[in-house]
């Protein structure tokens, strides 16, 4: 199947050809320090093998319990913050219908996600639906203990457990956490749920090919096993055998590296698809919580054209030149529909009768590259030919090997994140967690100078 292409060609006028070529060895011993897993972070390789390691049980697991959660519920509520959210909540977002929720005799339940926020707002209106409908649970967490998705759980789980009984509710609720430890792995054994283990080697941001991602995607309906072909196929394209000109990964993570060090700390993923908004926000975690630490990393931002292009558009175009863009564009949308010819022609639109909407789209993207090259903004663009589990696979392929060698290039362990813990320690603080006692002394002190 002919898939994703990269063209980086369009950054030569800012960073030449060569200086690029010029990274080939440093980005080949990052490569290399991957697959031998010699480099920093190298217990959390596990996503590298994830598409050809899985196997047809586990496949066969997965699509039976989507089968019968499907059966069961009109509502799937999947719990989870972080790579527990982001990589099934983008590949969903990307293969469903753009009004899904206005589509009579629709068969599919709903996939819907809690526990990625701390909403009074979000959970009350969220019980508010769910007691008049049937639904499932299908909670999330490698660690087990991470606050936004147990407050969630814990007031979800008692919501079932009352409407259905605690003996169907167990039936309801499929965990999905660490195969030893945490407090999830320790109730979901106690009360018996259905479960599954997130690898061990695997952390969240990487997890989406792991029951993470793949469980509420065959919940939703979609096809795992072309999701998991498609991030195959780019395993391969992307393997030590494939030349460095010739491998996607090895040109955007040197193309980004060359652009970094000639000051372009700002990347913007930009799309010209409505439904590809939350796999930015999957890319923009991807990358932010893997390359942005020790001072250092390129700040991930997203853009939805071409809506943005009548906002942030202006600053890509004026702004500071600290910028580079990153264009994911989908060459065939599924559906096809031209603009009528107008009799009065008020709109002054009939230059355009009879094209596809897409020729108006491409020709925007194409326009809007120009524009950005001669504004000042070196540019990418990752082709897919369309939207669908396949491609969404191969995309997410790319864009997580891409990012470890990006973070060996910039010299930092790509698979922890200890920043995302400073937050934390203020708010048990604030909260008089125990066990945070001195901190809470500490902060109460700060906030009373
Ligand atoms: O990428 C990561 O490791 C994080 O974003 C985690 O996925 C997130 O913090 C949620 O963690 P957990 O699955 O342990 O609840």
């Amino acid at each position: 199947m002919a898939g994703l292409k990269l063209d980086i060609s369009n950054i030569y006028p800012f960073i030449p050809e060569e200086s690029i070529l010029g990274f080939q060895e440093q980005v080949n011993t990052q490569i290399s320090s991957l697959n031998e897993k010699t480099g920093a972070g190298n217990d959390f390789l596990g996503w590298l093998d994830l598409p050809s390691n899985i196997s047809e049980d586990q496949i066969n697991s997965i699509e039976e319990v989507a089968a019968s959660l499907r059966e069961k519920a009109e509502i799937i509520v999947v719990v989870g913050i972080g790579g527990s959210y982001l990589g099934a909540k983008s590949i969903i977002s990307a293969m469903s219908h753009n009004f899904d929720k206005f589509r009579g005799g629709k068969k599919d339940p709903d996939v819907i996600f809690a526990g990625q926020n701390i909403g009074e707002d979000y959970l009350s209106e969220l019980i508010e639906v769910l007691d008049a409908l049937s639904y499932a649970i299908i909670i999330i967490s490698k660690s087990g203990t991470t606050t936004e998705p147990a407050i969630a759980f814990r007031i979800l789980k008692e919501h079932l457990e009352e409407k259905v009984g605690p003996a169907e509710a167990s039936q309801r609720i499929i965990a999905i956490t660490d195969n030893s430890k945490g407090a999830l792995r320790k109730l979901s054994d106690q009360v018996g749920y259905h479960s599954f283990t997130i690898p061990d080697d695997v952390g969240g941001r990487y997890s989406v090919l792991t029951p993470v991602g793949l469980l509420p995607i065959a919940c939703a309906g979609y096809d795992i096993r072309d999701f998991i072909k498609g991030a195959t196929g780019l395993k391969k394209q992307t393997g030590q055998d494939i030349s460095f000109r010739e491998n996607p990964a090895a040109l955007y993570a040197a193309a980004r590296y060359a652009l970094y060090r000639n000051g372009r700390s700002i990347e913007i993923l930009a799309n010209y698809n409505e439904k590809l908004i939350y796999f930015s926000e999957w890319w923009k975690q991807l990358y932010g919580e893997s390359e942005g630490k020790e001072n250092k990393g390129i700040f991930p931002a997203s853009v939805n054209f071409t809506a943005d292009l009548h906002s942030m558009g202006q600053y890509i175009q004026e702004g500071e030149r600290i910028l580079f863009e990153t264009v994911i564009s989908v060459s065939n949308p599924d559906r096809h529909l031209t603009i009528p010819e107008d009799k009065g022609n008020l709109d002054q639109l009939n230059y355009l009768a009879g094209k596809r909407i897409n020729e108006v789209n491409q020709m925007a993207e194409l326009g809007t590259l120009l524009a950005h090259i001669d504004g000042g903004v070196p540019n990418m663009r990752i082709e897919i030919p369309a939207i669908n589990e396949y491609h969404l696979g191969e995309l997410v392929y790319f864009f997580e090997i891409a990012c470890g060698i990006s973070g060996y290039l910039l010299e930092v362990n790509p698979f922890n994140q200890p920043g995302v813990e400073a937050y934390k320690k203020n708010m048990f603080a604030l909260l008089e967690k125990p066990g945070f006692e001195n901190e809470t002394r500490a902060i109460q002190e700060r906030l009373n100078k």
